[in-house]
């Protein structure tokens, strides 16, 4: 059992509908202090739902979302979203402005304070340093528009930091990062999570990511929770495949599945008298191309 006091945010029998599309049919859901969670389900199965709901761009319909301090204490929504950052696939961050402005600006943006650009430029040196000392050093003034993707990530993270965020949801990070870039991501993640006490929640449809990175997991099917809070390593590719539903096996599946290599098998595809085989996976395509035959000399 977990202790719920711990919990930055949980939800229970949580349910949402757009219409007559009952998307939440019940979902149960807790993020403890300092964990790295995955949130797994195939496509449509509600996790953005879940998320928009848990930072309030979408009303529940019905359940029970409960956010709480660090000791223990049930905040009020409103106190508790002021603690929640999300970082979607599409950056939410302004293109034609500095990196500065975009982490600092959230400070300036309540009242009656001016923007005043030194200020700004220490508090968003103050966050950029806790995730890279490097980049913060050297990124301040660029406009957020000539960063690579990666960059503008960083940027949202450390604008989350700045702004007192103690949960970060993140909804498909990788999806367009680069294998180096994603290992960037994780050892930021890691690091807030193990020095500053953060929680992330980590939507992912890639099993080496998950393993990678996360401490627990649960998967969302239609709408339902079918696992909660167990921890990753308890679970087998498999059975985190069968839980997010047939539909979804093949595109995890793949993921999780080695490259295939040419091999020597009992049932090896040969192609005429060049001696060449090759062992097909299951769902693989090969592209087989070649110049014509020449004459023979
Ligand atoms: N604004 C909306 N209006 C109507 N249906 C929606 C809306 N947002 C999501 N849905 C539907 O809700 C289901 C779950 O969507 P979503 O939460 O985006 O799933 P996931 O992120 O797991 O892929 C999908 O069937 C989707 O079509
Ligand atoms: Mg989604």
């Amino acid at each position: 059992m977990t202790d719920a006091s711990k919990d930055i945010v949980s939800v229970r029998s949580l349910t949402k509908s757009y219409g007559a599309t009952v998307v939440l049919k019940g979902v149960d859901f807790s993020v403890a202090r300092g964990e790295i969670h995955a949130l797994l389900g195939g496509n449509g199965a509600g996790k953005s739902t879940l998320i928009r709901v848990i930072t309030g761009t979408a009303a529940k319909d019905g359940g029970e979302l409960v956010f709480r301090d660090m000791a223990g204490n049930i905040l009020t929504e409103a106190d508790g979203r002021r603690k929640v950052a999300v970082v979607h696939q599409e950056l939410a961050l302004l293109p034609h402005l500095t990196v500065a402005e975009n982490i600092a600006l959230p400070h300036f943006r309540k009242g009656s304070r001016v923007y005043d650009g030194r200020t700004a430029a220490s508090q968003a040196y103050a966050a950029l340093s806790m995730i890279d000392r490097d980049f913060a050093g050297t990124a301040l003034n660029r406009l957020v528009g000539d960063l690579s993707l990666h960059e503008g990530q960083m940027v949202e993270i450390a604008r989350a930091l700045s702004s007192g965020a103690e949960l970060i949801l993140l909804d498909e990070p990788t999806a367009n990062l680069t294998a180096a870039e994603t290992e960037r991501l994780f050892g930021v993640l890691r690091k807030l999570t193990r020095e500053n006490g953060l929680s992330v929640v980590f939507v992912s449809h890639r099993m080496k990511e998950i393993r990678q990175i996360a401490h627990v997991c649960s998967i969302i099917r239609d709408g339902r929770t079918v696992v909660g809070n167990v921890p990753t390593a308890e679970l087998s590719d498999l059975a985190i495949i069968e839980h997010m539903g047939q539909a979804q096996a093949t595109a995890v599946a793949h993921s999780a599945r080695p490259a295939p290599v040419a091999s020597l098998s009992d049932e090896p595809l040969t192609i005429a008298e060049t001696g060449f085989s090759v062992t097909l996976q299951p769902g693989t395509i090969l592209g087989v191309a070649g110049a014509p035959a020449g004459p023979k000399p």
